[in-house]
């Protein structure tokens, strides 16, 4: 069944998005994504109108399903493994031995991508720190990907990837970390069991708490899709999960400094990084 969706609606429901997760929708990318989900969900839903689907979503949504399907459904997901590689081979090279030269012995190095989308860049961050060889021979490394699209986590999870996502991988390392499965390049097991994936809203400050605390995150290409006052709530709940003397890696388009200024930007060679 038809459900009809004017323009007075979308904007509720990119008020209410916004608000939940820090995402501008775009009328002419959105609208009609939105409009046809809301036709195909009708039946299952029992609704007839935008009205009963946004009170079902706000007041009743108890499993978060609706609002979970909402979300995948907006999201870009564009990334690719060793991408912006420079920040990986300064995150191997250089930051993680000083990092590894500060947190004690007993305890292990922590680094966080927020957001993995398929989880090429939290992939990428192992096979960089098993490649650079001597941090991960003596300490233990914990590598987490969240994001808030549950079809990427699962996707990550499966580890099966396009020639297109492995492009700029060196056919070396390709072989050595991936076999061929049909039309795809399948992760090898170890580098899978590595890292841990998981469904997580930056915005969502309980779900950032069980996290814990951290010693570099990664949040690539994300800040550019929020607003100045996203961008800052971000930026202060890395701050805070940072461990003192932490970093934090952006995309090329991202700056830190034009977001919060607690952070020190600090260059190495061709990377721009930010300690706490
Ligand atoms: C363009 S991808 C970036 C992936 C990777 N970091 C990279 O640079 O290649 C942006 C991702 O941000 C995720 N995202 C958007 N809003 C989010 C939020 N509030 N919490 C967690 N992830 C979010 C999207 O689902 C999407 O997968």
């Amino acid at each position: 069944m038809t459900v009809r969706f004017t323009w007075a609606d979308f904007e509720k429901l990119s008020e209410y998005i916004y608000r939940k997760t820090g995402i501008h929708l775009d009328e002419e990318k959105h609208f009609k994504k939105i409009e046809k989900l809301l036709s195909e969900k009708s039946e299952e839903l029992r609704i007839s109108s935008f009205r009963q689907y946004f009170t079902k979503l706000r007041f009743e949504d108890d499993s978060g399903d609706l609002f979970q399907e909402l979300a995948n459904a907006i999201t870009v997901n564009e990334t690719y493994f060793f991408r912006e590689n420079h920040q990986f081979e300064t995150l191997a090279n250089t930051v993680l031995k000083e990092v590894a030269a500060r947190v004690p012995k007993h305890r292990p190095i922590r680094i966080l991508s927020a957001p993995s989308s398929t989880g090429e860049e939290p992939y990428s961050i192992a096979i960089h720190i098993l490649e650079e060889g001597s941090v991960v021979a003596e300490r233990d490394i914990e590598i987490v990907g969240i994001d808030i699209d549950s079809t990427v986590i699962n996707k990550g999870k499966e580890g099966l990837y396009t020639p297109r996502s492995v492009h700029a991988i060196p056919p070396n390392l390709v072989e050595k970390y991936f076999y061929k499965k049909g039309m795809y390049y399948a992760l090898s097991d170890d580098i899978k069991g590595a890292i841990h994936l998981q469904v997580a809203n930056v915005f969502d400050k309980e779900q950032m708490r069980k996290l814990g605390k951290f010693d570099i995150i990664f949040s690539r290409n994300m800040l550019i899709y929020f607003d100045e006052a996203s961008q800052k709530e971000v930026a202060m709940m890395f701050y805070s999960m940072l461990n003192p003397g932490g970093f934090v890696f952006l995309g090329h388009a991202e700056h830190m400094s034009r977001i919060v200024s607690v952070f020190k930007p600090l260059k190495f060679g061709p990377t721009l990084t930010y300690q706490k």
